[in-house]
């Protein structure tokens, strides 16, 4: 009897130690080789709300915000601090809708259209291709030109092509371009032809779509000769592997460089649920929603590994982020909503899984920059917030252009009501100095979670670490009390030898320096 109690505790010790100690991160570092492309920190500025007008732009006569030819100066600031790599404009559903040469040239000349996706409100062109590439210029971004492939035509692209990106003299569009201004070109080199193709661009069959972009691809350029130019078809929604199949094997592999994919975590498009007032259920279905970019990731790489062995073409995540109700009294075509520690756990997990692929995945864009969706900048009048989101962006900031160091997880089960989601996410990379940043997040709502990173031959003598976190899951940044949630430093880690033992609270994101 004595005995086999004594067996049983000891039984149990096991039990819970290994339970305990599930949390396990293995770093590779001498199998590292792949670079984390910058772009992959890439934003979406959509004219939707008020993401452009009443975000970026105030108005070239706004005496109340302070601004440069009406672009916002402490957005700029901002953004600048988050090292924006690459801006997609202008749409999204929008920019099938465009017409790139009503937003050019004297406003008071340009027409107005109205927005038809986005609450059919007017559209006055006062932002146009002009102030949009000298803003990018100002920023430090590199542009992301969506073109209209849904209602415009060929030519139209083509000619957006050289207005932009051709030398002074080559042809009719720069002569445009210098009586408009801009003597020598932006150089654009990122194209998107189209948007969600399947629905709102076009409502197209792939197979039609695979056409339509081959006529389009071939206008841009010459047959031969990519001018340098960077085309990313319009790729597939979640999980429609088949939309990635088909253009992989009829898209000519001289005219294209990446195929596109979008990814809300959305919890249901009847019923997404209030972006600060949600339930742990709310709150579980989202995570599950965001993890899955794993599995996309993962499988759209897949079949497009079966065509692009060397892997020469990229996934473009285009589109990513939280999808809520918008706020209480909004415009529900504004698509305004909050951000909690739920979007910052959305982007931790979600940048965690990019870096991670960053063999294939080289840029992504969250959607979108400001007041739409997950924003990293909220503004209201001359009141401007930073959510979490924009916090964790700027965490892991220090990925961008590093090398990833290849890691394992094996994480411990984040559990709700007999459902389970792994608790822990992890990427690990080397800068150009020499240090190692390896970020980290812990999904549970309640459970702090103690994690044992293996760092195998990584040599260290310093270290330093910042965390993300907060009192409630459904906590935000509010006009009123904008520094709610901030990072901040983080010593709850030691480390002995090659190991280092993290102990991370509830919903939260940690980075992690190594020199
Ligand atoms: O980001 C909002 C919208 O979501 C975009 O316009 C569209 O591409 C997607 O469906």
């Amino acid at each position: 009897m004595k005995t086999s109690r004594i067996l049983v505790a000891i039984f149990s010790y096991f039990i819970v130690f290994t339970s305990n100690a599930q949390n396990k991160v293995v770093i590779n570092a001498a199998a590292a080789k792949d670079t984390i492309n910058k772009n992959i920190y890439g934003h979406f500025a959509e004219h939707l709300g008020h993401c452009i007008y009443g975000g970026f732009y105030v108005g070239d006569n706004n005496k109340k915000i302070p601004n440069k030819n009406g672009i916002r100066l402490d957005i700029i600031d901002a953004l600048k601090k988050l090292k924006v790599p690459v801006l997609r404009w202008p749409g999204g559903c929008f920019a099938d809708t465009y017409h790139w040469k009503d937003g050019i040239g004297p406003k008071s000349q340009r027409p107005s259209m109205l927005n038809l996706w986005w609450g059919n409100v007017k559209e006055d062109n006062s932002f146009g291709t002009n102030e949009f590439l000298n803003m990018c210029e100002v920023l430090g971004a590199e542009p992301y030109l969506s073109g209209n492939v849904g209602s415009g035509t060929p030519q139209e692209l083509a000619d957006w092509v050289k207005y932009t990106s051709h030398p002074a003299g080559s042809s009719p569009m720069p002569e445009l371009r210098a009586k408009n201004g801009r003597q020598n070109p932006w150089k654009v080199k990122l194209w998107g032809l189209g948007n969600e193709a399947w629905g709102c661009g076009g409502n197209m069959t792939v197979d039609h779509y695979a056409d339509v972009y081959r006529q389009y691809a071939t206008f841009m350029t010459d047959w031969n000769n990519s001018d340098g130019l960077y085309r990313i078809a319009s790729g597939a929604s979640d999980d429609d592997y088949n939309w990635t199949e088909v253009l992989m094997q009829k898209l000519p592999t001289k005219m294209f460089d990446a195929l596109g994919l979008h990814h809300y975590s959305v919890i249901d498009w009847n019923k997404k649920g209030s972006s600060t007032e949600f339930s742990e259920s709310e709150y579980f279905t989202t995570m599950q929603r965001a993890l899955f970019m794993e599995e996309l990731v993962t499988k759209h790489s897949a079949v497009m590994d079966k065509y692009d062995p060397k892997k020469t073409k990229s996934l473009s995540v285009d589109e990513w982020g939280g999808w809520y109700d918008v706020v209480k009294g909004t415009n529900e075509a504004f698509l305004f909503q909050q951000n909690t520690m739920r979007d910052a756990m959305i982007a931790g997990t979600t940048l965690n899984t990019f870096n991670n692929h960053c063999d294939r995945v080289k840029m992504a864009n969250l959607a979108q920059i400001i007041n739409v969706l997950q924003a990293v900048i909220l503004t209201n009048e001359e009141k401007l917030v930073l959510t979490p989101t924009y916090h964790v962006m700027e965490m892991y900031n220090v990925h961008q252009n590093a090398v990833m160091l290849p890691l394992k997880v094996n994480s411990d089960n984040y559990q709700f009501e007999g459902k389970s989601l792994p608790a822990i996410s992890a990427s690990a990379s080397r800068d150009k100095n020499g240090a190692i940043h390896i970020s980290v997040t812990n999904i549970d709502a309640s459970k702090e979670q103690k994690i044992s990173i293996n760092l195998g031959d990584i040599k260290t003598s310093s270290s330093s670490a910042k965390i993300l976190k907060s009192a409630k899951l459904q906590d935000y940044n509010s006009f009123e009390k904008p520094k709610n949630i901030v990072p901040t430093a983080f010593s709850n880690y030691k480390i002995n030898g090659n190991e280092l033992e993290i102990t991370l609270p509830a919903f939260s994101v940690a980075v992690i320096e190594l020199k």
